[in-house]
């Protein structure tokens, strides 16, 4: 049974750090959401950890590294990468880049890609954590495959409680959703996942437009975690209501709810005074508390796209498609 581990006690970060180090699990807070992390270049920690995820093995993992010196030495940086990673890290976002030869990543955590994927969280605690065990950190959001990502310490025992060794608890995360993940492999920068930092952000550091996911939510992945179906709640959503049918519960976003509102069987409202930040924030917390009310069906209100609106319907486009 995992500890729960509050990080205001002394001890914490060495403690988590000396699991990693043992091959142990340790899930620890990043600023988007929590992660399950594993010794990134331990083979057998990273099987340990696909196994606590129910994740299946082909899905390659993020390596958290505590600066760009770090990622420099796992991964090839062009142009591109340099003014990206320059702009955004620490931060949320992911760079997906080619694996520099001797790349300390185990294959397993790349499931055998020439390419890997770094990311410099600024969190305090992750930074704490990797600054202090001095290896690359596998972690996969802190969720079974298939649920949503965590956002607090609660979040990850409700799901993986007797298959980890320890989180850290550090309170809700503050971003909510999980990184942008742009690939500079060779071809371009390419939006791999809508995530924290909003692509109008990246284009504007970038001086030009970046691509948009290549496939839609229904088609064959490329990117194993562009399954549609990734981020599942059990309820049925419906999106862009204007109005709740009989039964439904609502998740609804800014002051003004829907004709049909007063009947929802629940309600919460992602952010009542319209900021898309604080939805961002909210939105996987409240779709976990309308799973916990047991509620079948959810009407979700149109959220508006611009900014971290790009994410969140992302995530609600995924959370309402037919589960495989
Ligand atoms: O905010 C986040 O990114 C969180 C925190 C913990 O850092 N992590 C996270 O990890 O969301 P995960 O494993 O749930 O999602 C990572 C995504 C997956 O969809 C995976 O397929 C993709 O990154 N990915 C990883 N390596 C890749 C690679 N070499 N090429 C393409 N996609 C890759
Ligand atoms: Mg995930």
């Amino acid at each position: 049974m995992a500890q729960r581990q509050p990080v205001s006690e002394p001890g914490a970060i060495d403690a988590a750090a000396r699991i990693l180090g043992a091959g142990g699990l340790v899930a620890f807070p990043t600023e988007t959401v929590y992660g399950l992390g594993a010794d990134a270049t331990n083979a057998a920690a990273v099987a340990k950890l696909y196994a606590a995820k129910g994740r299946p093995a082909f899905n390659p993992l993020i390596a958290h590294v505590g600066d760009s010196a770090a990622a420099h030495a796992l991964a090839r940086f062009d142009a591109d990468a340099e003014t990206l990673a320059a702009a955004f890290w620490p931060g949320p976002l992911t760079l997906v880049l080619p694996k520099r030869a001797g790349c300390a990543v185990a294959d397993l955590a790349t499931a055998g890609l020439d390419t890997v994927a770094v990311r410099v969280p600024a969190h305090p605690i992750a930074q704490a954590l990797l600054a202090r065990l001095g290896r690359p950190v596998a972690a996969p959001s802190a969720n079974r495959s298939g649920h949503v990502s965590p956002t607090t310490a609660a979040h990850v025992l409700a799901d993986l409680a007797d298959r980890i060794d320890l989180v850290l608890d550090g309170g809700p995360t503050s971003v909510g959703l999980e990184s942008t993940i742009l690939a500079a492999a060779g071809d371009g920068v390419v939006l791999l996942r809508p995530g924290g930092v909003p692509r109008a952000a990246i284009e504007r550091v970038l001086g030009r437009g970046v691509s948009a996911p290549r496939e839609p939510p229904g088609e064959a992945p490329r990117a194993p975690g562009m399954l549609a179906s990734h981020y599942a709640p059990r309820a049925a959503l419906r999106l862009d209501a204007a109005a709740v049918q009989p039964g439904e519960a609502l998740l609804a976003f800014g002051p003004v709810l829907p004709a049909g509102a007063e009947r929802a069987a629940t309600t919460l409202n992602l952010s009542s005074r319209g900021d898309i930040v604080e939805a961002a924030a909210n939105l996987f917390s409240h779709l976990r508390a309308l799973d916990r009310a047991g509620v079948a069906a959810i009407a979700v209100m149109p959220i508006p796209h611009a900014g971290l609106g790009e994410a969140i319907n992302d995530r609600l486009a995924r959370a309402a498609a037919p589960r495989r």
